[in-house]
């Protein structure tokens, strides 16, 4: 006889795993959890840094950037688990997210319950990066890494709003952002959706041609001037 629950409860089940693997990471695993980034790390390291980087070097990038750059709110485009907002949270004064699945947006809104500094946003970024932006007027570092990669990740209109994201960042009355874009190897592919690296960077240049551009460790580094 089969145990598998039929369709609603298999869904109510995966997100009570979702939920419980957030739970884990927060408060009862902590430890073992950050123990094992720092062994990914060190993986990657001694193999040469050549695979995209693990989640912890994503985090040191967001870090470093606010950091360097004096930047207090950070501005993410797809929340999926909240690693990265659980990660950095406590480096920022604000931190929003905007995350298009209605699931992992509403798991995103159990984690970070209890953190009044994490604001999450429900929608597609191509569009919410604007209604953000509005209310924004200080230099924010943007992880723009909203963008469907198979499984439980949503897809909007596109693969990828990085085009419309970046516009409107750039766009913006503050002319200080600093923009990390992951999956650099995703552009490099791209021929439209995803655009290529060489269109984004084009845009940059057409847009705002004293800013830099690098590319890192998988991550695109837009630093706007
Ligand atoms: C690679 S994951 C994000 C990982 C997360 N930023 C981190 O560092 O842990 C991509 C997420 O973007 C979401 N997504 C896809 N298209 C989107 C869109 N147009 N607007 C907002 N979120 C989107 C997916 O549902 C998925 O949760």
């Amino acid at each position: 006889m089969s145990t598998r629950p039929p369709g609603a409860l298999r869904r109510i089940e995966r997100d009570l795993r979702l939920l419980a693997r957030n739970l884990k990471a927060d408060y009862f695993a902590h430890g073992a959890w950050q123990a094992r980034s720092r062994r990914q790390k060190r993986d990657w390291e001694a193999a040469g840094k050549v695979d995209p980087p693990p989640h912890m070097i994503k985090e040191e990038v967001v870090r470093a950037a606010a950091q360097t750059n004096g930047i207090r709110t950070l501005v993410e485009t797809g929340t999926l688990h909240g690693d990265m907002i659980a990660a950095v949270a406590g480096d920022f004064d604000r931190v929003y997210s905007i995350e298009l699945s209605r699931e992992l947006y509403w798991l995103a809104r159990l984690r970070f319950l209890a953190r009044r500094r994490v604001r999450l946003v429900r929608g597609d970024s191509s569009e919410k990066i604007q209604t953000l932006l509005d209310r924004i007027d200080e230099p924010c570092v943007f992880w723009l890494d909203g963008h469907y990669g198979g499984g439980i990740m949503a897809k909007g209109k596109t693969v990828s709003p990085i085009l419309e994201e970046l516009s409107a960042i750039m766009a913006h009355r503050v002319r200080t952002h600093v923009v990390l874009i992951d999956d650099a190897g995703m552009f490099e592919r791209g021929t439209g959706d995803p655009p290529s690296l060489a269109a984004l960077a084009e845009l940059v240049k057409t847009s705002r041609p004293a800013s830099s551009f690098v590319v890192q460790d998988n991550i695109i580094r837009v630093t706007l001037s």
